[in-house]
């Protein structure tokens, strides 16, 4: 794999993430959602978005829209995962890339930010709070994530959505970032401007090589895929780091977080649940697109 690493890490100066900024509710906020019945942009009313068609959407007591059709089966996390992934998150074994992600932004200093596949926040939230002047949009198809990620109520205009379906104008965003969600490259080409980023993170090839060997016994390493048509590949990194997990309920909700929960047989599955300690290697691939002109 070429790597490329076009934003250097010397010379770079880290952010702290400040835990005391002012709370902004969604209302504060200007926001540019279409209807995703008929595309109409919405408007928003005291308790609901509203588009000349007079399709109506209502918005939630935590803030935020839920803009999937009553006819869609499509669904995000359950509570549990969601629950799950909160816990772990919060618990800081994954501080490492959220700092890297503010860095990154921090470099592309977009305008309009949409984090695709959300989840609970956990990075969206941390990106609004370091830079507050950006416009960011957190999408994701799991109300129970949507509702977590609402709590830190930093302006983030957040939406339950699906990537594949983004409520938002052709051409109006400067960056996409899509952390171990799916990814709909046409969706996220048509959100876009001439000359945007996509910024993707999925698994290195060695990420939680500890915990697939206590499930496994052959354990082979991920493989890394980039490039996308209409994207040049403008820097490539694995982010690597090794963490010791010494509680065995954040064991099980690491082990919940990743697809190996719902590929492995209950039998070994258990013998997890014996754990009370796991020392682990993560390495996060981040991969920076830009969308050709
Ligand atoms: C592995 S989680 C990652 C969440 C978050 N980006 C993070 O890293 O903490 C994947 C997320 O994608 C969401 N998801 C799955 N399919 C989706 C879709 N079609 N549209 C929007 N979100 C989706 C799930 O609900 C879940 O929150
Ligand atoms: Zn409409």
């Amino acid at each position: 794999m070429n790597s490329v690493i076009l934003f250097p890490r010397k010379g770079i100066t880290f952010f702290k993430i400040t835990k005391k900024y002012d709370i902004i509710t969604n209302d504060e906020v200007n926001d540019m959602l279409k209807c995703p019945k008929c595309g109409s942009e919405l408007i928003k009313e005291e308790r609901n978005y509203r588009c000349c068609n007079d399709h109506c959407f209502d918005i939630a007591k935590r803030g935020y829209v839920n803009l999937v059709l009553g006819s869609s089966k499509a669904t995000g996390d359950d509570k549990e995962m969601v629950k799950s992934r909160t816990r772990f998150l919060h618990h800081g074994y994954y501080e490492n890339l959220q700092n890297r992600l503010i860095e990154i932004i921090q470099m592309l200093q977009p305008s309009m930010l949409v984090d695709a596949g959300c989840g609970e926040g956990y990075y969206t939230n941390a990106i609004k709070q370091s830079a507050t002047d950006i416009e960011l949009y957190g999408f994701d198809l799991s109300k129970y994530a949507i509702d977590e990620a609402c709590k830190a109520h930093c302006g983030v205009i957040y939406g339950v959505c699906n990537v594949f379906h983004l409520p938002l104008e052709d051409h109006n965003a400067d960056t996409v970032l899509s952390v171990f969600a799916p990814i709909d490259i046409n969706e996220n080409s048509r959100v876009l401007k001439p000359g945007g980023y996509f910024i993707k993170v999925g698994p290195g090839p060695k990420h939680l090589y500890q915990l697939k060997e206590e499930l496994y016994s052959d354990v082979y390493d991920n493989e890394i895929k980039t490039g996308y048509e209409g994207y040049e590949l403008v820097s490539d990194e694995i982010l690597h780091n090794s963490i010791d997990i010494t509680d065995s309920e954040d064991i099980w909700a690491l082990f919940q977080m990743t697809p190996y929960y719902w590929r492995t047989p209950k039998k070994q599955a258990e013998k997890l649940k014996l754990l009370t300690s796991l020392h682990t290697i993560t390495e996060f691939h981040i991969s920076v697109y830009r969308k050709e002109c």
